[in-house]
């Protein structure tokens, strides 16, 4: 696992003044908008949106706990698109304090809350308002009471400094515009010794040039 340190440090390292790798802040609200809308449409059903296997199958083949996936609602695993299970990555204990970065319709925030008990607590936050009021219907559905879901974006967590054990996320980081701001915040937000668990996808090679600049590709 890598610590949120050196990722903070590696972070360090990219460009601080707008330059090659930098985003520009026009292209930063393009992305943002693109990232809304296509996850605005992922609200209603992840089923053939993406290359990878989505709801119940995708939760299946990542590894998720059985006992707790026949414990949720099928609307929680009906929307659930995550590329990874950030729960492998270590335990999470009764009473911690999670945030789930990019929570989507919820189901990272069910296994949390089962796993946190009702001691514990947990967090999601989400760019787009849909897939908010999506997790907090799951939420309701499934009568679990104590997570608080909010709209906002990964780069200006609302939460003060050293509230969290264990920052979780699965196939958000990728989206974010700013990767360095963003693992800065995560930093912030999680208390001395706290962990960062993510999933994530990352590109290995070149993009063709057709989808280079292409604000919807970055969403994909
Ligand atoms: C691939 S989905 C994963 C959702 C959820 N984690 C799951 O496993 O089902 C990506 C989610 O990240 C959200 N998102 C993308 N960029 C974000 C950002 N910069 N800050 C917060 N949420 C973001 C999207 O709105 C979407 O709900």
């Amino acid at each position: 696992m890598i610590s949120p340190d050196s990722l903070f440090k590696q972070a360090q390292l990219g460009p601080a003044t707008p330059g090659p790798g930098a985003v520009s802040s026009q292209d930063i609200q393009k992305i943002r908008r693109a990232i809304r809308e296509k996850y605005a449409s992922v609200s209603q059903s992840p089923a053939g949106k993406f290359l990878y296997p989505t709801g119940r199958a995708g939760a299946e083949a990542l590894g998720y706990d059985l006992s707790i996936m026949q414990s949720a609602p099928p609307e929680f695993l009906n929307s659930f698109c995550g590329v990874g299970n950030p729960f492998f990555l270590g335990e999470i204990s009764a009473g911690s304090a999670v945030l789930d970065l990019g929570c989507g319709a919820g189901f990272d925030l069910f296994v949390a809350r089962r796993l946190t008990g009702a001691g514990g607590r947990v967090y999601g936050i989400d760019l787009t308002e849909e897939m908010v009021d999506r997790a907090r219907e799951n939420l309701d559905l499934a009568g679990v009471a104590g997570v608080e879901v909010i709209i906002v974006h990964s780069e200006d967590i609302p939460y003060p400094d050293d509230t969290f054990d264990v920052v979780i996320s699965n196939g958000v980081i990728n989206l974010s515009p700013c990767k360095q701001t963003c693992f800065k915040e995560i930093r912030r937000v999680l208390k001395p010794g706290g962990r960062l668990q993510f999933a994530d996808v990352v590109l290995e090679g070149e993009l063709p040039a057709a989808l280079a600049g292409s604000a919807e590709a970055w969403s994909q």
